[in-house]
Parts: C-alpha cells; sequence; structure tokens
C-alpha cells in the first residue's frame, strides 16, 4: 500500500509545481532531443573519457551570444536549433542535457524533456567513436530508462498518453557523412553507404516508437560540402562535391523510410525537414540572409575553418551578418531561421506537416 500510494504523491508533487500531465490540445508535454552537435546543449562537457577538443564547445569563444555570455557546451556563439525550436513551441529553451541531471532533480525534469544529444555522434554505433561520444543507440538506452520510470509512475495507459503527445526530436547524419568522406576513395561504394544509413536509422526510430514515442520531428542534413571546413577541402574555394552529393541523397531517402514507418506502425506522426533546399536555397539566393556565406566567424585557416574556434582566434565582430559560427556549425542567426522555417515553413521545406502542426496534431 505504501508502495503504491508513492507514484500518485509524486504525480500531486509534481502538478503542484506547475507541470501539466494531462493532455491540453495541441500542447506538448516534453521534448525529448537526440543527435549530434547540432542540438548538443551540453551533454559532451560530462564525458571523461572524451579528451578530444574537437568534440567539446565548453571553452570560449562558444557562447559569447549566449543569454550569460558563457560557454555551456554548444556548439554555437548562443542558442542552438534544439533551443529555437523548444522556444517556438513554449519552452524557455531546449530541456537540459541528460548527464547534468542528479538523482534530485532527474525525475522531475524527466516529465518536462531531456536532451540526449551528444557532438561527434551519428547514426552507426562507430560514428565519434575514437572521441568516446554517446552514440545513438546509447542515446536512445538512455531515454529507455526515462521511458520505463515514466511507465512506472503513470502505469502503462497514462505513461504511453503522455509520451504521445512529446515531441522526439532528432537530428543526426553529418557525422556519419563526414567519417566516410574521409576513408579511401577504394573502399567507399555510396548506394550502399546510403543504404546502411538509412535501415540503421530506421532501426532506431522504431525503438523510439517501441518505446513510446509518437511524434517525431526529424532534421535532414544541410549541403555538408559548403560549410567551411569541408570548403578548404577545396583549392578552387568551392564546396566539397562529394560530401554535397551524399547530403543531398539523405533527406529522399529518410523520407521514404519514414513514409513506411507511417503506414507501419499506428499513430506514427512525424515532420521531415528540408535541410539540404533549405541551406541550399540560402547559398544560391541572389540576395541571401546572410552577408558571409563562405567564412567561419571564429577560427583559423582558409575560410577560418580548418581549425576549430577557440580563445586565440579572434572572431568576427557581427555574428547576425554570418551563416556559419565556425568551421561546421551554424550562427544562432541561422540556426533561429532553421527553426523557423521548421516551426511554421510550407512543405517546400517540411512534410508532410510542419513542427507547428505535428505539435498540435491529436488524436
Ligand atoms: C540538477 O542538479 C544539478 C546539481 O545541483 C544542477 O547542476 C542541475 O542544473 C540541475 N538540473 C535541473 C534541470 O534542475
Ligand atoms: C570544387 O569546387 C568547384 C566549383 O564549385 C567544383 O566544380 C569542383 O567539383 C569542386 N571540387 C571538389 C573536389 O569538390
Ligand atoms: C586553439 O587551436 C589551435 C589550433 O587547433 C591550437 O594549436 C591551440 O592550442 C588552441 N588554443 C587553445 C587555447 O586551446
Ligand atoms: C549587424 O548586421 C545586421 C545585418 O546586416 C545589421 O542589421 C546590424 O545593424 C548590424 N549590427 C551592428 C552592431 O553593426
Amino acid at each position: 500500500m505504501a508502495e503504491r500510494s508513492v507514484p500518485s504523491l509524486l504525480l500531486i508533487t509534481l502538478s503542484l509545481l506547475g507541470l501539466n500531465l494531462h493532455a491540453v490540445e495541441g500542447h506538448i508535454n516534453a521534448i525529448y532531443v537526440f543527435g549530434d552537435s547540432t542540438v548538443d546543449v551540453g551533454n559532451n562537457n560530462y564525458l571523461p573519457l572524451l579528451t578530444s577538443r574537437e568534440a567539446k564547445a565548453n571553452f570560449p569563444h562558444y557562447g559569447i551570444d549566449f543569454p550569460t555570455s558563457t560557454p555551456t557546451g554548444r556548439f554555437s556563439n548562443g542558442l542552438n536549433a534544439a533551443d529555437q525550436l523548444a522556444i517556438l513551441l513554449g519552452f524557455p529553451m531546449s530541456p537540459p542535457p541528460y548527464l547534468s541531471l542528479t538523482p534530485e532533480n532527474f525525475t522531475m525534469q524527466m516529465f518536462r524533456g531531456v536532451n540526449f544529444a551528444s557532438g561527434g555522434s551519428g547514426i552507426h554505433e562507430y560514428t565519434g567513436s575514437r572521441y568516446k561520444v554517446i552514440s545513438m543507440a546509447v542515446q536512445i538506452q538512455y531515454f529507455a530508462m526515462v521511458s520505463g520510470i515514466i511507465t512506472k509512475l503513470m502505469g502503462p495507459v497514462g505513461a504511453s498518453d503522455f509520451l504521445s503527445r512529446c515531441l522526439f526530436l532528432i537530428s543526426t547524419g553529418s557525422n556519419d557523412m563526414f567519417e566516410y568522406s574521409f576513408a579511401k576513395r577504394s573502399s567507399r561504394d555510396d548506394a550502399m553507404f546510403l543504404a546502411g544509413l538509412t535501415s540503421t536509422y530506421k532501426e532506431h526510430l522504431k525503438a523510439l516508437y517501441n518505446l513510446g514515442a509518437r511524434k517525431f520531428g526529424i532534421v535532414s542534413v544541410p549541403p555538408l560540402g559548403c560549410c567551411p571546413s569541408q570548403r578548404a577541402r577545396n583549392h578552387t574555394g568551392g564546396c566539397y562535391e562529394m560530401l554535397n552529393g551524399l547530403s543531398g541523397k539523405f533527406y529522399p531517402a529518410i523520407g521514404e523510410v519514414l513514409q513506411n514507418l507511417h503506414s507501419e506502425l499506428p499513430d506514427m506522426k512525424y515532420a521531415l525537414g528540408n535541410s539540404f533546399s533549405m541551406v541550399g536555397s540560402i547559398l544560391e539566393s541572389p540576395k541571401p540572409k546572410f552577408k558571409e556565406l563562405k567564412f567561419a566567424c571564429c577560427g583559423y585557416g582558409k575560410f577560418y575553418g580548418e581549425y576549430q574556434c577557440n580563445q586565440t582566434f579572434p572572431y568576427c565582430a557581427n555574428r547576425t551578418e554570418y551563416l556559419f559560427w565556425d568551421w561546421f556549425h551554424p550562427t544562432q542567426a541561422a540556426s533561429e531561421m532553421a527553426a523557423e522555417a521548421l516551426y511554421g515553413g510550407s512543405k517546400k521545406i517540411v512534410t508532410p506537416m510542419n513542427f507547428k502542426q505535428l505539435a498540435e496534431n491529436d488524436r
């Protein structure tokens, strides 16, 4: 008896703290974030075995435009796409990093959202493994624990109802492609690589569905060959074409996976953002939204993109004029634009519905 009264007491406590665990039309209960550095908000800061600075961003000049002007582990001058989307969905910013939670605040935060993303990770288990980052499979294992506790506290029916009104935001795939692009040409088979990537992605999405996920917000990869570090690999200063070719094929491949899952899995809903066309149209626009499309704001070498930004390098004065903050990552201004397009954009950019419609789409 005493044991059974614990969950209800907990639920009362949670609701007293202002948590609404019951359905509100068109409202997202919580956001769970998975993926790489495009949405990591500091998990990598907590990885003791991660010694490479490349997979960390907890030092200046990262975070100079963050509300507190401090580095947080976000690979940005300020907020990233996870923050921007969370803000549009009515949250203060991204939920906190999973690894920042303690036994005291874990249960509370679990119901409000958690960010599992880890810079350097990819779809495949081996992507980023040399940095010892958190792979997608492990991110999903961490969520399995969260889902298990929610089920224990709310019961299976309550938990599945709660989770069906949560957003599962996933932004991954870039690092798999970067690593593949460094493999010997003779050992590369693009068609096989893409097939492996999409089938593994499908397994991850199914695993999340089986843990209660119903609303998937998926972000595809931008034209990766045009970020400063990859431009630096092209002697003419153009984009690195091999990577752009792969990036362009990812969106339709993932689109097919999602369409299949949608017809296989009851109540599975999704919004798929086309980052390739979003960034492509900025790069090709005769009047682009940013003055500087090639150079990183902070870094060193060709296009300031050969070395990662750190405190020894200068940074640009006006970050809102730059598409890229560092060798790989967009500025806060660019991720804000992307988030707005994902949230409210047309079918050209996000299909079959946008993130706002996904949030409001209730059974
Ligand atoms: C949880 O507690 C830790 C340690 O006090 C703190 O650093 C962290 O910010 C807290 N997180 C939340 C979401 O309250
Ligand atoms: C370098 O850029 C030029 C101009 O955009 C392009 O034609 C060429 O294919 C690129 N080379 C590589 C190796 O990507
Ligand atoms: C900044 O980056 C450069 C190039 O990677 C490196 O040589 C230097 O040690 C770094 N400085 C700091 C303070 O981390
Ligand atoms: C920064 O650039 C933006 C866009 O070009 C411009 O509107 C703004 O006035 C600039 N800010 C400063 C402080 O120069």
